[in-house]
């Protein structure tokens, strides 16, 4: 699937989204496209799902403030990755989707549609 046909898809209210801090993004593309999204201090963000290390589930690591900057631990083997640009201290890397809020509702810009369940 290449990247085009990226969308602002719709995801929730940000009451409704934010009472998580790590969650799953089932994607309409298959498990190989799903997102994980993170809340911390009052900002969302949209990463890959699944590891680039082994594969591991990002979406129920911890999110860690590390060096000054939001992390997420992936709870497989505790590599971080920076929630805003994706990057990793040993060159690893996760791709990120940038998110909007507006009048409460929650956005991804993605290439597939997205549900907090899987369908
Ligand atoms: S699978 Fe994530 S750190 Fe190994």
């Amino acid at each position: 699937m290449d990247d085009s046909g990226k969308e602002w898809r719709y995801l929730g209210t940000k009451e409704e989204l934010a009472k998580k801090k790590c969650q799953r993004l089932y994607s309409t593309g298959g498990k190989v496209y799903d997102l994980a999204l993170f809340y911390h201090e009052g900002k969302f963000y949209a990463m890959e799902a699944w590891c680039s290390h082994l594969g591991g589930p990002l979406f129920s690591g911890e999110i860690e403030d590390y060096k000054g900057r939001c992390h997420i631990m992936c709870p497989w083997h505790g590599y971080m990755f920076d929630l805003q640009d994706g990057t990793n201290e040993i060159g690893l890397r996760q791709e990120v989707h940038e998110v909007k809020t507006e009048d409460d509702k929650v956005y991804v810009l993605y290439k597939t549609e997205l549900s907090l369940s899987a369908k």
